[in-house]
């Protein structure tokens, strides 16, 4: 008999996070579905099951020290063991979003509801969990991440993103970006594989209705990192197979 894996797919009920858990599902994981509203979690998790799939709907905040302690005791008891951890949820503040490049105006609390959600949640969820990652044979962290958190392409005038400098969005990418090089060196003497992932533009509340790709689309390369065999790449950037630059 087979064990199943088990993955950890956070900011799920919608978008690339949704997709992630179907694509996940269809792969034979047992997925988790973290949602930070329970009866949006149940729905989005009732959606996949639908589907045949093999999905289980979570309350988690990432902001909240106690849904994570919650969710960190329930994968402990019942599955003893967390093989992917998909760090997916983030926030895109609307007045950060609005101005093409808000870093001399944004407000002191749209910067700290970002890394709240898309830096320091992720931190403390990943730090939570990492005992039971440590305890598959073949852990994956997959940081979902953004091409806007690029410091090189972002000094680079021809690399087009002039008009894309949401200051606190972008920032906290960086910052994740650096927790993915700094983990995935802490555990280079391990099975655990620790990545960053730029989906790509995709059409979803955060992307808007203008990105080329769809959730489909856009939940690839997550899903690619998190299956990642042993001879995979730990502590680097990719979009679609791609090394993208820091
Ligand atoms: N779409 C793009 O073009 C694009 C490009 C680059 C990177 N990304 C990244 O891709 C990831 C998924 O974004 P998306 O495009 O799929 O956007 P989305 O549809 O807006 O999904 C964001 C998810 O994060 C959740 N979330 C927000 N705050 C949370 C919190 N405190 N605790 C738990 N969950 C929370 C949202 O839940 P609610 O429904 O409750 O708000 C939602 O489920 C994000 O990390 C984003 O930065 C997206």
């Amino acid at each position: 008999m087979t064990v199943k894996k088990i993955a950890l797919v956070t900011g799920a009920n919608k978008g690339i996070g949704f997709e992630t858990c179907r694509q996940l599902a269809r792969l034979d994981f047992t997925v988790l579905l973290g949602c930070r509203d329970r009866d949006r979690g149940v729905a989005a998790a009732e959606k996949l099951r639908a589907e045949g799939l093999d999905v289980e709907p979570v309350r988690l905040d990432v902001t909240d020290s106690k849904d994570i302690g919650r969710v960190r005791d329930k994968v402990e008891s019942e599955h003893g063991r967390l093989d992917v951890l998909i760090n997916n949820a983030a926030l895109s503040h609307p007045e950060d979003s609005a101005n093409p490049n808000s870093c001399a105006t944004v407000s002191m609390e749209a910067l700290r509801a970002t890394f709240a959600v898309n830096f320091f949640g992720l931190v403390e969820l990943t730090q939570a969990l990492l005992p039971l990652i440590r305890k598959s044979s073949a852990g994956r962290i997959v940081n979902i991440s953004s091409i806007l958190g690029s410091l090189t392409l972002h000094s680079d005038p021809k690399a087009g993103l002039d008009q894309f400098r949401p200051f606190a969005y972008d920032a906290s990418k960086t910052a994740v970006n650096m927790f993915t090089v700094h983990l995935a060196a802490l555990l280079k003497d391990t099975p655990v594989k620790v990545n960053s992932a730029h989906p790509g533009w995709v059409r979803t509340d955060i992307g808007g209705p203008d990105a080329p790709l769809d959730p489909v689309e856009g939940a690839r390369t997550g899903v690619t990192l998190a299956t990642l065999d042993e001879h995979g790449p730990t502590g680097g950037f990719f979009h679609m197979g791609k090394t993208m630059p820091w």
